[in-house]
C-alpha cells in the first residue's frame, strides 16, 4: 500500500500563507564544495496580498542515500531551499548538485552532528545562506551493532552524541531562527525506542532517549507555532514493504509539516496511521 496523505490544509496554503509554485525554470548555478555557497538559485516566491513571500529553508541533518535524500528531495519539490548536512562532503555535494539539476535550490554543509559547535555553526550558516528555516529534520543516527554488555564507554557516548545530543543541539539552534516563531521540528525515531534490541543496544537507548527528548520539547512548545514531532519508524527502510520506501516516509514528513495545528501530536507512529495496517515492531 502506498503512502496516504495525513490530514492537511487545502493545497496552496501553508501556515496561512499561499504556497508558491515550483520554480523549475529558475536560473541555476552549479554546486561547489560543501560548506560554501554551493547553489544560488533564487528562492521560491509567491505573492500574498501584493507582498512577496519566500519559502523558508528546510534543514535536513543526516543525509544519506536512504531517507535523508528522499526528505531533501521532498522538501525541495515542495519549494523549500534545502540544506543537506552530513559528514561525507563529496556525497553531500553530489546529492545537492543532483537536486540543483532537477531545478531546486540546495546546498551541502559538512558537519559532524556529534560535534555541537560544528553542527550549530553549519545550521546558522545554512540559515544565513538559504534563508530563515521553515523546517528542521533531524535524521542522523549511528547505526552500530552492539550489545548491552559489549559496549565500550567511549563508543556509547559517541553513539548518544549523534543519536540524541545532536538533535537537542539542532533544536536549540533552529528554534530562535524560526521566523515569527513558526515552523516544524521533525525527528526520525525508530521502533527500537519501543522494543529495544540486544543487538543494537546503543541505538535502542538513543532512539528511546530521542523520543523522550522530543516529547518533552513538544510539551514545552505546545500552544506556540512550533510543530514538534518524532516519527517513530517501525520497520526497515528500503526493503520490500512499500510503506517503508524512503519516498513514502518522506511524504509523511511533508504531510506533517503541512498539518493544521489542531492535528499536531508529539509522535507519528509510522505506519500506524489509519491508512496502514498494523506495523511490525523493529
Ligand atoms: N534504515 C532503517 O531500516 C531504519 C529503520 C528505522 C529508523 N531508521 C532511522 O531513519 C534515519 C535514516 O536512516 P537511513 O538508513 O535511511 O539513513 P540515510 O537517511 O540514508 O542516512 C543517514 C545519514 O546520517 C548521516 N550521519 C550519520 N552520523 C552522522 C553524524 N555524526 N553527523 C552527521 N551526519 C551523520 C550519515 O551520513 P554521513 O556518513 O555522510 O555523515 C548517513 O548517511 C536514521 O535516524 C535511522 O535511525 C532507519
Amino acid at each position: 500500500m502506498g503512502h496516504q496523505a495525513l490530514p492537511h490544509p487545502s493545497p496552496g496554503r501553508l501556515h496561512g500563507v499561499r504556497r508558491p509554485g515550483r520554480g523549475r525554470n529558475r536560473p541555476l548555478v552549479a554546486g561547489r564544495t560543501s560548506g560554501r555557497r554551493a547553489v544560488t538559485g533564487p528562492q521560491e516566491h509567491s505573492a500574498v496580498g501584493g507582498a512577496i513571500v519566500s519559502k523558508g529553508s528546510a534543514l535536513i541533518v543526516g543525509v544519506g542515500p536512504g531517507l535523508g535524500l528522499a526528505l531533501a528531495r521532498a522538501f525541495a519539490r515542495d519549494g523549500n531551499p534545502v540544506a543537506l548536512f552530513g559528514r561525507g562532503a563529496e556525497r553531500l555535494e553530489e546529492y545537492a548538485s543532483g537536486l540543483v539539476a532537477e531545478g531546486h535550490t540546495a546546498n551541502a554543509y559538512q558537519a559532524d552532528a556529534a560535534d555541537p559547535k560544528a553542527l550549530q555553526a553549519a545550521l546558522v550558516k545554512a540559515a544565513d545562506e538559504l534563508g530563515a528555516p521553515e523546517v528542521l529534520v533531524y535524521n542522523a543516527a549511528l547505526l552500530a551493532a552492539d550489545t548491552p554488555t559489549g559496549l565500550d564507554a567511549q563508543d556509547f557516548a559517541r553513539a548518544l552524541a549523534v543519536n540524541v545530543t545532536g538533535a537537542m543541539v539542532a533544536a536549540r539552534t533552529v528554534l530562535p531562527l524560526l521566523p515569527d516563531d513558526r515552523g516544524s521540528l521533525l525527528f526520525t525515531g525508530g521502533g527500537l525506542a519501543l522494543d529495544p534490541s540486544p543487538e543494537y543496544s546503543s541505538l535502542s537507548v538513543g532512539k528511546a532517549a530521542l523520543r523522550a527528548y522530543v516529547q518533552s520539547l513538544y510539551k514545552q512548545q505546545q500552544g506556540t507555532g512550533v510543530h514538534v514531532t518524532t516519527v517513530t519508524v517501525t520497520g526497515y527502510i528500503g526493503g520490500d514493504d512499500p510503506r517503508f520506501t524512503p519516498e513514502a516516509l518522506a511524504a509523511a514528513y511533508l504531510d506533517l509539516h503541512h498539518q493544521p495545528q489542531g492535528w499536531w501530536q508529539a509522535e507519528l507512529l509510522y505506519p500506524d496511521h489509519p491508512a496502514f495496517g498494523p506495523a511490525p515492531r523493529c
